[in-house]
């Protein structure tokens, strides 16, 4: 049977690999031979789950939306990882990777961070293990979610803003990739989403699982039946819409639903839809859908939404959107603005930015009311209440 899963040399049909340079070659590998040995090990397993319970509080709950089920004429499901310590679904993975890192024998941390949910998860992490913490975030985005880089540094990290570029996600992570280039022996690379070169993009998926996993439990018992018809997730580089269809990803029977950020608007040039724009090239070490010009040189993408201004897509997505085992539809920031206010006034539920772009993708969709269906609140919207403000004051 065919799988969506990764094969043996990293790949997700043809996207994924690890393309890097001669340098980082050795820590991947390193990496690579590990991982997996040490994620189905008992004892990281048993650490890990008592983790996951009694520090970030799952397992998360499923909850049915009744007044939102009633707008969109189905049976509406929300998987609440905006309930999580620190906010999101972040910590599910920086918690998996730096057990996995104390187990390398590593001490010093480096991370990425766009939105700054990364930022803050991996120094909450490091700050609970005793840890060095660096974290690279652009300058925009350093200033459009400073909440999130106070509470870094009171973690303890040090975050370093990142000029080159526009100042995003993809600069920070340039940086982030130099750091490591430039201490390989000692550093560990806490990726925050399901990018980079193999073993990164399956690891962070098996890491993020817990939130499928879980999905078919709750529906199990609150539906008779452990799968629903459709799974909905936002996408920046894929990691929370990986743990969503995870357990699902091989099961035809579920529909797969992904909002990735229009932007101004898909044809504006101010947009990160990679998958709607982007062509096969490289970055950050994968083969994947990347947005660039004729001569292969990658586009400054856009988007209102620090966690989606990405201009690539993590491998496993990019394949389901060729294999057209997903349907991705692209959200502009005024749809996910317009959709984080209905969440909030019709469930009185703030989401994050990102996570409106998955709300803002029911409008462009038909339910049958019988329809269950599952949409992941990949975080909650404290981080974003001045966008949202400074947008409703126009
Ligand atoms: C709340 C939230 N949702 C979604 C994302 C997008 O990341 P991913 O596609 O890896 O889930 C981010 C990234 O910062 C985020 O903070």
């Amino acid at each position: 049977m065919k799988s969506f899963l990764v094969d043996q040399d990293g790949y997700y049909g043809e996207f994924g690999g690890a393309y890097v340079p001669e340098i980082l070659h050795k820590c991947v590998e390193e990496l690579k031979n590990r991982y997996l040995e040490v994620l189905e090990s008992e004892e990281f397993k048993r650490e890990f789950d008592q983790l996951l319970r009694d520090y970030v509080g799952r397992p998360s709950p499923l909850y049915l939306a009744r007044r939102l089920s009633e707008k969109y004429g189905c049976k509406m499901y929300l998987k609440r990882e905006d309930l999580n310590h620190t906010g999101a679904h972040k910590i599910n993975n920086t918690i998996g990777q730096i057990l996995l890192a104390r187990r390398m024998g590593k001490k010093r941390i480096i991370a990425e961070t766009g939105a700054g949910q990364h930022g803050v998860a991996t120094a909450t992490v490091c700050a609970l293990m005793d840890m060095e913490c660096i974290v690279y975030m652009g300058k925009t985005d350093v200033e459009r979610q400073h909440i999130n880089v106070e509470k870094m540094k009171m973690l303890g990290a040090t975050v370093i803003p990142v000029t080159s570029g526009n100042m995003t996600l993809k600069d920070a992570t340039n940086e982030a990739i130099r750091d490591w280039c430039c201490h390989p022996a000692d550093t560990y690379y806490i990726i925050g989403s399901t990018v980079g070169p193999h073993p990164y993009p399956d690891m962070v998926a098996r890491l993020q699982s817990v939130i499928s996993e879980e999905i078919k439990k709750q529906l199990l018992e609150k539906e008779g039946r452990d799968y629903p018809d459709y799974l909905i997730a936002c996408v920046g580089g894929g990691s929370n819409a990986a743990g969503t269809i995870y357990h699902y990803i091989n099961d035809e029977r579920v529909g797969i639903i992904l909002a990735e950020a229009g932007g101004k608007g898909i044809e504006t040039g101010m947009t990160a839809a990679t998958i709607q724009l982007g062509k096969m090239g490289i970055i950050h070490g994968a083969r994947t859908y990347v947005i660039q010009n004729e001569d292969g040189q990658i586009e400054e993408p856009y988007s209102i939404s620090a966690g989606l201004d990405y201009p690539g897509i993590g491998p496993i997505h990019a394949n389901l959107a060729a294999q057209r085992r997903a349907t991705v539809l692209a959200v502009n920031d005024d749809e996910a603005i317009d959709a984080a206010y209905e969440l909030t006034q019709l469930e009185g539920i703030i989401p994050a930015l990102e996570s409106a772009h998955a709300i803002g993708a029911l409008k462009k969709l038909k339910f049958k009311p019988e329809d269950v269906v599952v949409l992941t609140v990949s975080g909650r919207g404290d981080k974003d209440i001045e966008t949202y403000l400074s947008f409703n004051e126009k």
